[in-house]
């Protein structure tokens, strides 16, 4: 007999984070193909407050949020292969549910966590690595002697953007939101950092390119920064818009791409890019590997207590976090 219930975060309606409701909710039963976890550590993503807030709507009530987790498998269905009670788990998946002490999931969706790694620091970092790993690779394949701008260099996908692409032999730059954030983006491996809220800070990135521009842009923030972006490309230049907190892209005029140097821009998922079995133990393993090696240094993440999830919301949302956060199971 498995549990029947689990405790959650669930939201009956969208809004701020006083949505958030602690509640006791169903579990279903385990079926042939899935596994129950025991969830650890529940990652807080900024897609928890686009979810949260309506950007991403909702289709049903009451909903619970999250898409990543690390834990520990209780229980298999009759079909599993290759997983057994008491192996460390992590996910990333839609549809959302992971703000919960316990989740059933479809196995083939978890991924193995080599013993060696710490479990919070996976829980809040697998989502955000997954997502660097496939941004420098595939949206735009970062090569030696480019140079790539990094905007919220210190947040949490940033960091790892920031790192994984000096690397690969590009040339860093980065642009952050307040000066405190400066100093650390430059021992990052930043070469030079903007102020995002620079009224010139096109102009400086362009001066720091010696006019020319640079390779690609990595925009996880959106509204107005997308234009800004566009003019801090060079000639067939790349621009990857990731992720809005500051609001949608405005509509653009294709043309307009001919027009300011046979710019190319791309709006990728994570989703796209795992959606396979194989995709996701392979850019898995390059996660971990990258971890091993030292390619990705990962600060200790930022813990809440699960209880404590508005505040990581809370915190997020106004800009004051830096790296990876996370709620903490028990
Ligand atoms: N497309 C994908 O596959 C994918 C996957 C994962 C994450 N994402 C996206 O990647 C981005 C980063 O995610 P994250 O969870 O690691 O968050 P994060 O970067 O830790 O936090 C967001 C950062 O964005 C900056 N920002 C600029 N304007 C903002 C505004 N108006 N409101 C809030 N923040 C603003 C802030 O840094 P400064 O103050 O330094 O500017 C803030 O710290 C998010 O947009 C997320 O949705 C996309």
């Amino acid at each position: 007999m498995t549990a029947t219930h689990t405790i959650a975060l669930r939201i009956y309606r969208h809004g701020g984070p006083e949505v958030l409701t602690l509640e006791g909710a169903p579990l279903p039963p385990v079926g042939a193909d899935q596994a129950l976890v025991a969830q650890r550590i529940i990652g807080v993503n900024y897609i928890d407050i686009q979810h949260r807030s309506g950007r991403y709507p909702i289709a049903e009530f009451p909903a619970i949020l999250g898409v990543e987790a690390v834990g520990v498998v209780q229980a298999v269905g009759a079909a599993v292969q290759g997983l057994s009670p008491g192996d460390q788990v992590a996910y990333i998946h839609v549809p959302i549910g992971a703000y919960a002490h316990a989740r059933v999931m479809p196995a083939e969706r978890l991924i193995q966590v080599p013993v060696e790694f710490d479990l919070p620091l996976i829980g809040t970092t697998i989502n955000r690595a997954l997502t660097a790993q496939y941004l420098v690779k595939d949206s735009f394949a970062v090569r030696p002697g480019c140079t790539v701008l990094v905007h919220a260099a210190m947040g949490g996908v940033g960091q790892l953007l920031v790192q994984w692409a000096r690397a690969l032999g590009a040339r860093v730059l980065g642009t952050v939101g307040s000066s405190d954030k400066r100093q650390a983006a430059l021992a990052l491996g930043c070469e030079a950092v903007v102020l995002s809220t620079d009224a010139d800070m096109v102009a400086q990135v362009r001066a720091l390119t010696l006019g020319e521009g640079v390779h690609a842009v990595y925009d996880g923030i959106g509204g107005a920064m997308f234009d800004q972006s566009l003019h801090c490309l060079r000639p067939c230049g790349t621009l990857v818009s990731f992720g809005t907190p500051a609001g949608p892209i405005p509509p653009l005029d294709v043309f307009r791409l001919n027009q300011m140097g046979s710019l190319y821009v791309t709006s990728p998922s994570i989703f796209t890019f795992i959606k396979t079995r194989s995709e996701l133990q392979r850019r898995s393993d390059e996660v971990f590997a990258a971890l091993r090696d030292g390619t990705l240094k990962v600060a200790p993440p930022t813990l809440y207590p699960f209880a404590q999830a508005a505040q990581a919301h809370t915190d997020l949302q106004a800009r004051r976090t830096t790296g990876s956060l996370g709620l903490q199971v028990g």
